[in-house]
């Protein structure tokens, strides 16, 4: 049994795996509470009780109703996070939370007002728990732009509770107008000083939070560095000069029981560091299921990620001719922006011997890919964490990455991957040749593929640092 060391911290989010799952968010909220668990901090969850949350597979008791907010009523539901006795808080609204989404729009970023209004009423709403389910946190530990308003809400409140905001990205920022967000809110918009920041008529909700958040950090060491400057600041960067003192860089952590390849139920065959011919036996599976030629020697490149602005597929998509002619196959997993898809559908269709577009959602092929695959791409533009290169490190798969971001903090050039800087597809272009060069060399790749796997990618490092805030917050 875990030490107690009495604290209690709530976690205050709009994700989270498995329950309700859209990015590297929700992976994040579904593993570091167990981490968290483990250091004997009482951590548990409140989430919106979205229409999509499956009923059967979730199961959840009714533990407090008909709670006053914002005009409507509120319950709040008990369910677990599975494989764990983690509480979770499902809060319910027909008007707000009842329909089939988690986001409105398929690029996750904020498209209406709705959007903003029903996590302005989640972030309102959580304030309001505490008394129905007698649990008072000493910390609510909020995430990106969803619950940026919850540290708003505290201070105009005067609640004694403290706030930790997390970044994960940056980028979606929630801005809306400042007249209809007042108005909603039913309040004056002289409550607090921090009201007069933003940009024309507009109220950034994510700066709001930046700017009222007791302590801040972000998802990597390097990005905090670089969400100070102006190249990576989206327009808020000096709000966060403003915070700088109390803006922290934590490293993500990977749930490594769940992506671990000794184990891995939706690999062909299990393999470790010390066995890796049985990697080849997945790569041969990965081929037939792809429809590739089955051929050991030929390296198969792969990506798996949104097909979004963030994550470089316009690089990717510019080299695919280079990469056909040099006779290697490249898979790509992942759905987003439609102009990406229909492009990657075409250059399937055109290459269909060396390309596979899989234009999908599917997370038992995404595992069989990082076990097959022998490079992973991600030449994102800007990676606040990235999640992606460490399982295909832990898989043996090496990345091929954009030094930025949490990817420079990561993947270590030449040891563990392949770094470049400079946005542009000939650079891209360059790296994975360079990489494919050391491929040919049989010793120097499973040196390098032996080094990737044996990475500490878990929370237990990461936790501390969490848990060194929490206690600082709640002295
Ligand atoms: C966002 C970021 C990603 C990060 C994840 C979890 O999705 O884009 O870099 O890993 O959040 O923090």
């Amino acid at each position: 049994m875990p030490k107690k060391n009495n604290l209690k911290v709530l976690f205050v989010a709009s994700e989270c795996n498995p329950i309700a799952k859209v990015g590297g968010l929700a992976d994040v909220i579904g593993s570091l509470p167990k981490a968290l668990d483990e250091l004997g901090i009482d951590v548990r969850l409140a989430l919106p009780k979205y229409g999509v949350i499956d009923n059967k597979k979730y199961p959840s008791k009714l533990v407090a109703s008909g709670i006053n907010v914002l005009g409507e009523k509120i319950n709040i539901y008990q369910t677990f996070l599975p494989e764990s006795k983690i509480i979770v808080y499902l809060l319910e609204n027909e008007k707000f939370f009842s329909e089939n989404h988690i986001y409105f729009e398929r690029t996750a970023f904020v498209g209406s007002f709705r959007e903003i209004e029903r996590f302005l009423f989640f972030s309102e709403s959580v304030l309001k728990i505490f008394d129905a389910i007698s649990w008072f946190p000493d910390v609510l530990h909020c995430h990106d732009w969803h619950t940026s308003f919850v540290p708003v809400f505290a201070k105009i409140k005067k609640q004694n509770i403290k706030t930790l905001l997390t970044i994960h990205n940056l980028a979606n920022q929630g801005r809306w107008n400042k007249k209809e967000i007042l108005n909603f809110l039913r309040i004056k918009g002289n409550e607090l000083e921090s009201f007069k920041a933003g940009e024309k008529d507009d109220l950034n909700i994510f700066e709001q939070g930046i700017l009222n958040a007791d302590i801040l950090n972000t998802v990597s060491k390097n990005y905090r560095e670089e969400i100070l400057t102006a190249e990576f600041g989206e327009k808020v960067e000096n709000s966060l000069k403003k915070r700088k003192k109390d803006l922290h860089g934590i490293l993500n952590g990977l749930d490594v029981e769940k992506f671990n390849p000794k184990t891995d139920p939706d690999l062909k065959i299990n393999y470790s560091p010390d066995n890796l011919e049985r990697r080849l036996e997945n790569k041969t599976d990965l081929q037939k299921i792809l429809g590739f030629e089955t051929n050991k020697k030929i390296p198969i490149l792969g990506l798996i990620n949104r097909l979004a602005d963030q994550k470089g597929i316009d690089l990717v998509i510019e080299i695919i001719p280079e990469l056909v002619k040099m006779r290697v196959q490249l898979v790509i997993l992942g759905v987003g922006a439609i102009e990406y898809e229909k492009k990657l559908r075409e250059l399937c269709q055109k290459y269909p011997k060396n390309v596979s577009s899989q234009i999908k959602f599917d997370a038992a092929l995404a595992q069989k890919i990082y076990g097959g695959i022998d490079i992973f791409l991600m030449p994102s533009r800007f990676e606040p964490c990235g999640l992606g290169q460490m399982i295909a490190m832990r898989y043996g798969a090496i990345p091929v990455v954009r030094k930025t971001g949490g990817l420079a903090d990561t993947v270590k050039n030449n040891k563990t991957g392949f770094l470049f800087e400079k946005y542009e597809s000939s650079e891209l272009l360059k790296t994975v040749k360079l990489a494919l060069n050391v491929y040919k060399n049989k010793k120097a790749w499973a040196k390098i593929v032996k080094m990737a796997m044996s990475q500490d990618f878990s929370w237990q490092k990461s936790s501390k640092e969490y848990l060194k805030l929490y206690k600082k917050l709640a002295i």
